[in-house]
């Protein structure tokens, strides 16, 4: 036996294996549905059936009725198709190696260390709606929606701020302090406002009358493809290229997004770029794979990187992957989430989708 097991079917040739994909997919025809993330390479999102963001991509896998979901992203954005699906559905991932770094820096023990830490200042339940990004694990979710929480992406992290600050007078965001940190300032709050909670510090790293005062408590969390981004970046891109627009991902540094002309989400970007104009320059601060692909798609216009930075786990999933799930249907890589923490997590994703 290989003491490190090679990938599967790394004996076919890549025509072999796109032709053996096309063919296993017609075969399932109506029973399977293939999602596509944006971030995907373009060997794989061609076998898509629907492409998007996490918010479309979710939307899609709850009013599915497909027995297969073949999800091409990373595991929490499975994890939440699993939960919006149906018992007889069953979910599948090309690569369940596949994570995301920053939904791994919220435990579901450090959650319920901050809940408990925050009754210093009164009844958290009744002081912090918790607003959960969706790159976060399963039983974080489940905390969240137990305690009258819901789920956001960056497609809507604006609407849900708002609906929770007409619930309780301060927000819990987490993970990503950036996405929450660049939502809150457009909402308007003051900086003053908002401050950081480190998960492994005395109460996050604040003291009682900072906590007093702030409406928005962040996470320490980051997203290391997004925090590569800089605005020496942007001002480099806006010198070489003065008619530039310049469009990031609300995961980038605040300051980041302050200095460019527009942020949100990757249906956000697309949809950006689909709507400028034929010999218009747009430099684009996310994922590498979609800004290539933007830029294959639309060559009447300069699609640039503000600088390439790729994220590895969305990479995993490779066409052999995609191959191995779709030959054997419902037997391998299945990503199921366990029923008691199933009920709440979809409460919280579900409040998202009701917005
Ligand atoms: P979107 O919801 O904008 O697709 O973002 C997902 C993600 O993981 C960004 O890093
Ligand atoms: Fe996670 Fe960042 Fe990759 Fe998105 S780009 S999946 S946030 S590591």
């Amino acid at each position: 036996m290989d003491a490190f097991p090679s990938e599967p079917y790394s004996d076919l040739s890549d025509d072999e294996v796109f032709a053996r994909i096309a063919a296993a997919r017609a075969a399932l025809g109506d029973d399977a549905l293939v999602l596509g993330h944006h971030y995907q390479t373009e060997a794989v999102v061609r076998f898509a059936d629907l492409k998007g963001d996490s918010y479309e991509l979710s939307k899609k896998a709850a009013e599915s009725h497909a027995r297969l979901i073949v999800f091409c992203g990373v595991h929490f954005m499975a994890e939440a198709a699993d939960i919006l699906t149906r018992p007889e559905q069953t979910v599948v991932m090309p690569d369940l190696e596949a994570g995301c770094p920053m939904a791994d820096m919220a435990s579901r023990g450090e959650l319920e260390s901050a809940w408990v830490q925050l009754a210093e200042l009164g009844n958290p339940d009744d002081l912090f709606l918790p607003v959960t990004y969706i790159n976060s694990r399963a039983e974080v979710k489940a905390f969240c929606g137990l305690h009258g929480g819901l789920i956001c992406t960056s497609a809507n992290a604006g609407k849900a701020l708002t609906w929770a600050l007409q619930r309780r007078p301060k927000v819990f965001f987490l993970p990503d302090q950036h996405l929450g940190r660049n939502t809150a300032l457009a909402q308007g709050i003051p900086p003053a406002e908002i401050t950081l909670w480190d998960p492994v510090l005395p109460l996050g790293g604040n003291s009682l009358a900072v906590l007093r005062q702030a409406r928005i408590l962040l996470w320490k969390g980051h997203c290391h493809v997004h925090t590569r981004f800089s605005t020496a970046q942007v001002r480099q891109a806006r010198q070489a290229h003065p008619e530039a627009k310049v469009v990031v991902h609300p995961e980038c540094p605040q300051e980041v997004v302050a200095a460019s002309d527009a942020a949100g989400s990757t249906g956000f970007i697309v949809r950006y770029v689909e709507a400028a104009p034929p010999g218009s320059t747009i430099v684009i601060g996310t994922e590498i794979n979609l800004i290539t692909r933007l830029a294959r798609q639309y060559r009447d216009r300069t699609i640039l990187p503000l600088v390439s930075s790729m994220c590895p786990n969305m990479y995993k999933n490779s066409p052999r992957d995609l191959l191995h799930v779709l030959e054997n249907p419902g037997r391998v890589n299945v990503v199921r989430v366990a029923d008691e923490i199933r009920e709440p997590a979809r409460l919280a994703l579900q409040r998202m989708l009701d917005l």
